[in-house]
């Protein structure tokens, strides 16, 4: 059945669940804008057993994504815990599966952005967040932070970044998400929602 609306896809990586409450702001902050719904997908783990396969669907939490919710998303929202200043390698390892995308130019012209969770205030947010904009632009996608017009980016003693928004966990990872990175979550969400409604059009006269 053909979608009703556009969507951004929310794919994300989160092995203890607080890159995936971000996910879920931002897919909030996407759904607040008429016209458009956000898809929300994971990436299953890898293993340093070439044989370990997963079951294709998850025990628990979003679907794993695949080439096709990618190729036909109008945006994408892409999030990953900080693996020592870097993305983790589970999304990567997905990304560098798009070969035939960036062969078709199926991702050009689209918009997209990028959170991220640590333990550790300085623990290189803003690194991993840049990690996940290089293939991005490699795609040819249009990359969207976050503009200072959003107040909490200033105010905020956690998370929030002009390269898209994070989030502190500490180190036990057990500190929620705080209402400066729930609200940059979610303007985020709504401002590549607006976006992609934008660049849908532009791509019509392309
Ligand atoms: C291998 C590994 C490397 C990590 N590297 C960093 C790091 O460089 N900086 C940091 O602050 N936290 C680091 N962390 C902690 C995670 O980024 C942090 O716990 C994050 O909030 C987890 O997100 P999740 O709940 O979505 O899995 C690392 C964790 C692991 C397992």
């Amino acid at each position: 059945m053909p979608d009703r609306f556009p969507y951004i896809l929310v794919l994300y990586y989160s092995r203890q669940g607080a890159t995936r409450a971000l996910a879920e702001r931002i897919a909030a902050g996407i759904t607040s804008v008429a016209g458009i719904d956000a898809r929300i997908r994971t990436v299953p783990p890898v293993s340093p057993t070439c044989e370990a396969v997963d079951p294709e669907i998850p025990e628990e939490g979003a679907v794993y994504v695949s080439l096709d919710d990618l190729r036909h998303a109008s945006g994408l929202a892409l999030g990953s815990p900080t693996r020592f200043g870097n993305m983790a390698a589970p999304l990567k390892h997905f990304l560098d599966s798009t070969t035939e995308l960036w062969l078709s130019g199926a991702l050009i012209d689209k918009p997209a952005t990028a959170f991220t969770s640590t333990s550790s205030l300085h623990g290189g947010q803003e690194t991993t967040l840049i990690s996940m904009l290089l293939p991005l632009l490699h795609h040819g996608m249009v990359y969207a932070g976050l503009p200072y017009s959003e107040t909490a980016l200033t105010r905020t003693q956690g998370g929030g970044t002009p390269y898209g928004v994070s989030h502190l966990a500490g180190t036990r990872s057990d500190r929620p998400v705080d209402a400066e990175e729930s609200e940059l979550a979610t303007a985020q969400g709504a401002r590549l929602a607006r976006l992609a409604l934008a660049l849908e059009k532009m791509r019509e006269i392309r």
